[in-house]
């Protein structure tokens, strides 16, 4: 029997549903939290027992860390220690994407208030300034001059932690009322979800409303394309529809939520994240 270790903060919904989706793919599941464990470097003292470790830590910094010491003590992980470290930095995912060349909204890096200013004057307003790790849309900032430009960065100089110093900028996408969160497992876009809004931030849980999308082959392609851009694995591909370029890639996360999903689409997303671990370990 494979023996799978749920690596959690706390239990969400997702967690929940993770679990007995485990259990019913013939799994032995054992949740651990992430701020009970002690690590040592070397594999004798890894705290955790297991056939494969399934990351679902709320915090990032302790999922990446946890997913790097598990790969050094010879556990395999879900996702990869490598894919996980790519997707949770947005200036490391647009240079994956890059490199693969999947096609995303322009953007643009910079390290000081002036050369962040000459980069949105560059990429022409409006623009999106965006903490490089975070999520739920948090701290998003659209600036659609340059008063707001000089307002924005100088609260970011003054105000801001070290991280906030780096500038990460992408053109304003002219989307509909809406984005694209597609899911892909192993080889497979399993689902897709449209976030519409009438913010132009949409993600469901600053009030985006979810609806069925369905997948096309174009979708379809690029969102394996982008999965396979940082490693693969189990993985959620936001997407804009530009309506000149067609979609592009926005951003990848490697701990999706999924629960406003499965109704919406009708597929059991969290059924099919437990058959692809179980097959990963019986491979
Ligand atoms: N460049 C952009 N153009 C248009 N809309 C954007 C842009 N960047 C972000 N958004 C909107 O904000 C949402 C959150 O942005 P995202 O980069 O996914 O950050 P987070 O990691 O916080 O989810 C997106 O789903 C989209 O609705
Ligand atoms: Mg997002």
């Amino acid at each position: 029997m494979t023996r799978v270790a749920l690596l959690v903060s706390r239990i969400r919904v997702e967690e929940k549903l993770l679990l007995r989706a485990l259990e019913d793919a013939g799994a032995e599941v054992q949740l651990v939290r992430d701020g009970d464990l002690v690590f040592g470097p070397d594999a004798a003292r890894f705290p955790i027992q297991a056939d494969v470790l399934v990351e679902r830590s709320v915090s990032t910094s302790r999922g990446l860390y946890a997913l790097r010491l598990a790969e050094q003590a010879g556990l395999p992980t879900i996702n990869r220690y490598a894919t996980a470290a790519v997707c949770a930095d947005k200036i490391l995912t647009t240079a994956a994407l890059q490199e693969a060349d999947v096609p995303q909204p322009r953007a643009r890096v910079a390290f000081d208030r002036a050369s962040a200013l000459t980069a949105m004057e560059e990429l022409g307003y409006p623009v999106v300034l965006k903490p490089t790790v975070g999520s739920w849309g948090r701290l998003l900032a659209r600036i659609n001059d340059r008063d707001a430009a000089e307002a924005v960065l100088e609260h970011r100089q003054v105000l801001g932690g070290y991280q906030h110093h780096i500038y990460y900028i992408q053109e304003l996408v002219p989307k509909p009322d809406r984005d694209i969160r597609a899911f892909v497992v192993g080889d497979a876009t399993i689902a897709a979800i449209y976030r519409s809004s009438a913010h132009w931030i949409t993600n469901t849980a600053r009030g985006g409303r979810a609806s069925n999308c369905p997948i096309t082959p174009e979708l379809d392609a690029i969102c394996r394309q982008a999965a396979q851009a940082v490693g693969g694995g189990v993985l959620a591909i936001d997407l804009f529809e530009d309506p000149h370029r067609g979609l592009l890639v926005n951003e990848i996360n490697h701990t999706m939520e999924f629960r406003n999903s499965i109704d919406t689409t009708g597929v059991n997303i969290p059924a099919a994240v437990a058959e692809y671990v179980v097959a990963k370990i019986d491979d």
